[in-house]
């Protein structure tokens, strides 16, 4: 008998604080008018400074286990996407199992940056289809303010905090993920001024000096990663359509990355999707890294433009580089 891992309920979860670009015209040299044009974000929320990633993410969870109507005794497995964790370790994914009182799970964190969440939601796959593993949480959270220079124009426009989360479970029933696809090139990794923190770790532990020089906040080259993810996430995308071998023309809603508004929409026109089929929310959260997709498609669920029985695709890029695409029936 096949077996098929279907995403069985989802939940998101943002903190309450907006920040506008107005507000942000007070904090640095920049414009409502410019950050909506060049990015399409209008407002982004915020996590207040005692929130960790955890505390997203777990209220997250609570909401999808809800949803998939399951005990969270039931869940075998926990995977948290991100690059906030609360600490290096223990794991992020260690302080959900305590905050959703899921005793019988193993769980870990999964680092590939925006493209978290979808290598989650690949790892689960693979595991549930095996045979090895039933019930599987794949969560992914950020706190993004508390990595962001807050007085780097470049960057502090585009990032903002949330958490989504999975419940993916066993079925024998043909639904589910249809194909998944991820990748990485550690090449993009030499030059961690393209999108990386260079300190913090263990190459440039994190010392007066690094803080003097904003090294332990985000670095990014806006230009070359804007080229890099219009190319990426149409190619990624092919992949997971080709493994399921389906047409594009089949697919009801395509939730790429929310990055950058125009960045969605060059991907949207390469893959050849309508407009009305593509899904935005960048507008209100900004860029939630590993959060944004699995953000966007229990939005989409809960607003009825993701419907069960739809062909959902998901795809998102990240720092490494790293991508990943997911085809979904819901
Ligand atoms: N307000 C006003 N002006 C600004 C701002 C700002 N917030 N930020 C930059 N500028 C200025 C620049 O200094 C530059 O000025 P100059 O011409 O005098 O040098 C000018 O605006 C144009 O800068 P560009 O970088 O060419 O602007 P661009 O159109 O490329 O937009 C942006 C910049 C929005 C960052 C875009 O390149 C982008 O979205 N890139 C992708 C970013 C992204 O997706 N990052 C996340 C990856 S996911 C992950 O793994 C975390």
């Amino acid at each position: 008998m096949d077996r098929y891992a279907s995403i069985i309920g989802t939940g998101s979860y943002l903190p309450e604080t907006v920040l506008t670009n107005f507000d942000l015209e007070k904090m640095v040299d920049t414009s409502d008018e410019w950050i909506r044009q060049r990015t399409g974000i209008v407002e982004r929320r915020i996590a207040e400074d005692d929130i960790a990633t955890s505390d997203l993410s777990v209220q997250a969870a609570r909401l999808a286990i809800k949803k998939a109507q399951i005990d969270p005794l039931e869940i075998e497995m926990i995977l948290v996407a991100t690059v906030t964790p609360d600490t290096f370790f223990p794991s992020t994914a260690c302080y959900v199992q305590k905050g959703i009182g899921a005793k019988k799970a193993s769980a870990m964190d999964i680092s590939a940056a925006c493209a978290g969440f979808l290598y989650g939601l690949d790892l689960a796959n693979g595991l549930i289809i095996s045979g090895q593993y039933d019930t599987i949480l794949v969560v992914g959270g950020e706190v993004f303010n508390k990595i962001v220079d807050w007085n780097d124009r470049n960057t502090c426009v585009l990032f903002g905090d949330g958490a989504g989360a999975a419940v993916v479970q066993s079925t024998e029933e043909p639904k589910g993920i249809l194909a998944s696809y991820i990748g990485s090139d550690g090449d993009y990794a030499a030059d961690i001024s393209l999108l990386g923190i260079p300190a913090g770790g263990s190459r440039m532990p994190v010392t007066s000096e690094a803080i003097d020089q904003n090294l332990n906040k985000i670095q990014m080259n806006g230009r070359e990663v804007f080229k890099l993810g219009v190319r990426l996430m149409p190619e990624a995308a092919e992949r997971a359509l080709q493994k399921a071998n389906v047409s594009v023309d089949d697919v009801d809603l395509l939730i790429p990355h929310q990055a950058n508004l125009r960045i969605i929409e060059a991907v949207g026109q390469r893959l050849g999707v309508p407009r009305e089929k593509v899904y935005v929310n960048v507008d209100k959260y900004g860029n939630t890294s590993a959060a944004t997709v699995i953000i966007a498609l229990d939005e989409a669920i809960q607003d009825g433009r993701a419907k069960p029985g739809d062909l959902i695709l998901l795809v998102t890029f990240g720092a490494g580089l790293t991508w990943g695409s997911t085809l979904l029936r819901l």
